[in-house]
């Protein structure tokens, strides 16, 4: 990965967006003194033109987007497919790129990108960035201050019948790239990974209960959906330092009854918080049995586009960027691993490995991120 550019200069960095569809609102809204978002486009120049409009912003087309020198990052919130081609394109264009997950389809694809970005001295990140959040960044805290001891295992769930109830357009949650464990598996892995380090091998089964899905959203409604990958996948994981995590992700069942995502220690339990969201509950249990709410301490909460907040920052520092491509492409890795297991039926052992990102410091403003 890249370090920025130390010294670049301290003006907010111009962001111009690809996709402007259902998640590109909480981008928009995004308040982060390190960037400003100038442009959009979009394959459907309506949706660009009405985020322009809604947003005060520039519409181009892609390619006069990704042509402007006078942008200095490329938001690529498109569908998981364009994720690589429309990252490279930036990347190859002269400008950063922050994406949203997963970083690519394939391994190849993914390699691809950090490999261009490497030889364009460009910076690279990627969604999820809710593991800066003020919920688990004190997670981060507990662990590696002993709060639970050493840690053991882990498990996480997320169980859901579907995003075709609710999303617009949710074709590409049942093509490659989609399924619930690419789709949200980000959001665990890329937890689990900053608060206990990279994962070395995967074993797992995974099952489609439906062939076809059909839309009950607006305004796709009664359209029927193919489905193309594996709709509910139940995986362990053996972490690099020794813990064993339990994950399962499924479109298939309805929502259980408690969400799980928590973290054994030889000295407690840690309850994380939804790791789509920023802030709390984090709760703690000790050997005597006693659960206890842990405050969030003060810390900032946070909002989507963080991530790409400490991108910029860090193109104007040098520093590295935390959600930054070689996480994602190890969480991704970890992901197309447990697909190669449940298919084979073997377990695999990873090749990639990633450093767990520098935690936030204590004491920030809300918005605030550290040079
Ligand atoms: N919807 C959510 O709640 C949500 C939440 C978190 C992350 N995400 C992720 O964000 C990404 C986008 O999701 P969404 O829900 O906004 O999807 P969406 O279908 O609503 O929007 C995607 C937009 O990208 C455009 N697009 C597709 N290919 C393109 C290309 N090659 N060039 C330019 N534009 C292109 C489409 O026309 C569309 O407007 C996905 O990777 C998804 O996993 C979505």
């Amino acid at each position: 990965m890249n370090r920025g550019e130390a010294g670049a200069g301290r003006r907010p960095l111009r962001v111009g967006v690809v996709g402007c569809g259902a998640i590109s609102k909480r981008y928009f809204a995004a308040a982060y003194d390190s960037f400003e978002v100038v442009a959009c486009a979009d394959l459907d120049r309506g949706r660009a033109e009405a985020a322009a409009e809604a947003h005060g912003l520039v519409a181009l087309e892609v390619e006069e987007l990704l042509a402007d020198p006078t942008i200095d990052v490329i938001l690529n919130l498109t569908i998981p497919a364009a994720h690589a081609p429309v990252s490279r394109a930036a990347l190859e264009a002269g400008h950063h790129v922050y994406q949203e997950k997963p970083l690519a389809l394939g391994r190849a694809e993914a390699a691809d990108l950090l490999a261009t970005a490497s030889r364009t001295g460009r910076l690279l990140g990627s969604a999820p960035d809710t593991f800066l959040g003020a919920g688990l960044q004190l997670c981060r805290h507990l662990i590696d201050s002993g709060a639970i001891g050493e840690p053991v295992a882990a498990s996480a769930a997320f169980l859901c019948h579907g995003h075709e109830s609710w999303h617009p357009d949710p074709g590409f949650y049942y093509r490659k790239g989609g399924g619930p464990l690419l789709d949200m598996g980000p959001y665990y892995l890329t937890a689990l990974v900053s608060l206990l380090g990279p994962v070395a091998a995967v074993d797992s089964m995974a099952r489609t209960t439906f062939a076809e899905r059909v839309v009950t959203s607006s305004p796709r409604a009664g359209e029927r959906i193919a489905v193309e990958v594996p709709t509910h996948v139940a995986a362990v994981l053996e972490l690099v330092a020794g813990p064993l995590v339990t994950l399962v992700t499924s479109f298939d069942v309805w929502p259980p009854r408690y969400a799980t995502f928590e973290i054994y220690g030889t000295e407690g339990t840690l309850a994380l918080p939804d790791p789509n969201t920023f802030g709390g509950p984090v709760r703690l249990l000790d050997p005597g049995g006693n659960w206890s709410d842990v405050s969030l301490d003060g810390r900032p909460l946070q909002q989507r586009g963080v991530g790409l907040a400490d991108l910029a920052v860090s193109a104007m520092s040098g520093r590295l960027p935390r959600a930054g491509g070689e996480l994602a492409h190890h969480v991704l890795d970890v992901m197309l691993g447990v697909l190669d297991s449940a298919e084979s039926g073997r377990r695999v052992a990873l090749q990639s490995r990633a450093e767990r990102p520098a935690p936030v410091p204590v004491g920030l403003a809300e918005g605030e991120i550290d040079p």
